[in-house]
């Protein structure tokens, strides 16, 4: 792994409007590069609280705001960057191998995310620590 090539990039969904209103569709391996085979959203977050501080070691993900706003940092173990996150027609994709962290969660915040797996906590790395050896040991 190299520094610069994080990836991570928000996907701009195609909004299919009319008069009377919005409607966003993501197919798998269409308008998110794999396959879903998981859905889950966080909502009803307390002020203050921050979620996230892990990384995966296989799975991919994509996080949409579908309502209310927060703030994603990621980090790859080289570089940092932060995305606002307050656009139903706006994912933010994830790669496997990326530390992620979620805070200023608005109290209606719902944050849709899309999963290329099944829930494993063997795939999970909760120590920064752990996780920074073991993106360098790649
Ligand atoms: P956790 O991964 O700690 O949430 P986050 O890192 O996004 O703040 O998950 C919170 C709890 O929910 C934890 O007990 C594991 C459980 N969980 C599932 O059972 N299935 C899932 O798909 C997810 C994401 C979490």
């Amino acid at each position: 792994m190299s520094v610069g090539t994080m990836n991570v990039k928000m996907i701009e969904f195609e909004v299919k409007g009319d008069e009377r209103g919005s409607l966003v569709a993501i197919e798998e391996c269409m308008q998110v590069p794999f396959q879903i085979k998981r859905v889950y959203y966080i909502f009803g977050t307390k002020s203050n609280v921050k979620r996230g501080a892990h990384a995966h070691k296989e799975l991919q993900q994509v996080l949409i705001a579908v309502n209310g706003s927060c703030t994603v940092i990621v980090d790859d173990g080289f570089e940092r960057k932060e995305f606002d996150m307050n656009c139903p027609s706006k994912g933010l994709f994830i790669d496997k191998l990326i530390w992620r962290e979620m805070e200023n969660f608005s109290p209606d915040c719902v944050l849709l995310v899309l999963a290329s797996d099944y829930y494993s906590e063997a795939d999970y790395i909760r120590d920064y620590a752990e996780f920074k050896n073991y993106v360098f040991s790649l």
